[in-house]
């Protein structure tokens, strides 16, 4: 069989990029190894995470919030079988629909493990061991990440005491403790899931702030608002052990500048402290694709690796772990095959924590600007004076737009609050366009919403915020 492109891994990058490059009129296959499409994100990821945050955050409205808007329903019971099977079935429904996608867009799908023998050949074998060979005008690779342990430290995963994020999400009852190494997204997340299902959550985390490279106000307000929710913070914690203890397991951690050691126990230990490529078994050896100094596939600015005919994108190469900055690389990626100009503009890339309340940011940090010296000005506006948020009971957290002092053109916004992560599209698009804080505060927000507090925000940056 001949293709014009084959992608190797079925996840948001390959799969996107296999539809795009269909739908562009590329006769084209998917090699993925696993039963089901969708990856890391749909399979154990993106999607059950928020299967099990959306739950759980019910869960802990009914029983902290409902009360105080008139809605009594007593103590919640916590039904954790059923709360996995809302999870299972999500993934389901998101599993069958890429079977759907591949059929409807005419995608050949070769199940097995998918090895790059030189340009333009792929072998793929099959859970019987026996392979076969295709060939291709282009290979994408798209196999992603897998879980990194702690760099030094070597950590027996039994994904029931000592657990990495697929561990996390599958727990079969809720431990009395937790200590979550690295405060991280998935630490963060999962740590929350657990939290408001009624977990004690310790997060040892070796920065001295956790999310690490979000804007610092965001995180020394969002530390504040999980502390409010139970959850205790070791910073500036360096995990030098982790092992099975009794019935749990043990976390020992020092100082990061240096000093004595300590010991915690917990029913669970989540590790995470991130995610590296995935290339194992891929054959970039001997076919001659270069790595970078992180193992990454090393691509140049239109995700052609070193070799030609052989391309990369998502997880698997640098920037961001994200699913959507994977699939804008496979769109981008099947555009430029069919002989179009794809393009990712990288400053402008979304980041979300879907915790409760949710952190969302675009472009810059004030910490970058500074550091790259950049003058600007910041305009922040808190969710207390937004009547929305007053009304559904969710004042915490504010948003902060930075625009450059001369032009107001809009270099980075960050949100904490109730649905912050479907407010910062209106900060996206408005980049993407190249827009000033003017342009913001300008444009009609709809009455009474949580947006508003976006464009108040945008007033205080070029002007006055109104409401306060
Ligand atoms: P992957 O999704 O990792 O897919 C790679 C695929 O390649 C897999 O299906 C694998 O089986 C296959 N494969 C690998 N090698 C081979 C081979 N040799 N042959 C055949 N197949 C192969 N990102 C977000 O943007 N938002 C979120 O909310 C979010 N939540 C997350 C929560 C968790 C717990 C985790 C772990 C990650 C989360 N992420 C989230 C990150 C997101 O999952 C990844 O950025 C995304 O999945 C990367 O997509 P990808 O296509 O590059 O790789
Ligand atoms: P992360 O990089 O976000 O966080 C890891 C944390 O562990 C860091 O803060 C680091 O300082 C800390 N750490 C490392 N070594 C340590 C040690 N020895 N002791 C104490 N702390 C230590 O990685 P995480 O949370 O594992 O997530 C992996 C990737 O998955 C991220 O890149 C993220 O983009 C992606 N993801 C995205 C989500 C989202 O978009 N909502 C959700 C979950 C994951």
């Amino acid at each position: 069989m001949s293709y014009d492109v084959v992608v190797i891994g079925t996840g948001p990058g390959g799969y996107v990029c296999a539809i795009k490059a269909s739908q562009l009129g590329l006769k084209t296959a998917v090699v993925e190894k696993l039963p089901t499409h969708g990856g890391t994100c749909v399979n154990v990821g993106c999607i059950p995470s928020k299967a099990l945050l959306h739950a759980s955050e019910m869960f802990a409205e009914a029983g902290h919030s409902f009360a105080a808007l008139g809605v009594e329903v007593g103590t919640p019971k916590l039904n954790l079988k059923q709360m996995m099977a809302h999870k299972t079935q999500t993934v389901e429904q998101n599993t069958k629909g890429l079977d759907f996608l591949m059929k409807k867009n005419k995608i050949d799908v070769l199940r097995g493990v998918g090895k790059i023998l030189a340009a333009g050949k792929v072998s793929v074998t099959g859970d019987d061991g026996k392979a076969q060979e295709v060939e291709t005008k282009n290979i994408v690779i798209a196999t992603g990440s897998q879980v990194s342990a702690i760099p030094g430290v070597e950590v027996d995963f039994d994904e029931k005491t000592i657990v990495s994020s697929t561990g996390a999400l599958d727990l079969a009852k809720v431990p009395a403790t937790m200590i979550v190494v690295g405060g991280g997204v998935i630490g963060l997340e999962l740590g929350s899931v657990w939290a408001r299902l009624g977990t004690k959550v310790t997060v040892v985390e070796y920065l001295d702030t956790i999310l690490g490279g979000m804007d610092a106000d965001v995180a020394k307000q969002f530390q504040r608002l999980l502390g409010k929710q139970g959850f205790e913070f070791k910073l500036g914690a360096k995990v030098t052990g982790v092992a099975k203890a009794g019935k749990g397991a043990a976390v020992t951690f020092e100082p990061a500048k240096g000093g004595d050691a300590q010991t915690l126990d917990a029913d669970v230990v989540l590790v995470a402290t991130g995610r590296k490529p995935y290339t194992e078994g891929l054959g970039l050896e001997e076919a001659g694709v270069e790595l970078d100094e992180r193992g990454r596939v090393k691509t140049d600015k239109h995700w052609s690796t070193n070799v030609k005919g052989i391309f990369a994108i998502g997880d698997v190469i640098a920037g961001p772990m994200l699913a959507h900055k994977a699939e804008d690389e496979g769109v981008a990626v099947a555009e430029t095959l069919a002989g179009q100009a794809g393009h990712v503009n990288y400053d402008v890339i979304p980041g979300v924590v879907y915790t409760s309340p949710e952190v969302a940011s675009v472009g810059k940090t004030e910490e970058e600007l500074k550091k790259a010296g950049v003058e600007y000005k910041a305009g922040k506006f808190p969710f207390t004076a937004n009547g929305r948020a007053r009304a559904m009971a969710h004042t915490d957290g504010f948003v902060k737009i930075l625009a450059d002092k001369a032009s107001d053109r809009v270099l980075g916004v960050h949100i904490v609050g109730f649905g912050a992560g479907e407010m910062i599209h209106e900060a996206a698009v408005l980049m993407e366009f190249g827009g000033s804080s003017e342009d913001l505060a300008r444009t009609c927000h709809a009455h009474p919403t949580m947006s508003e507090a976006v464009k108040e925000a945008a007033l205080a940056t070029f002007d006055k915020a109104i409401h306060i």
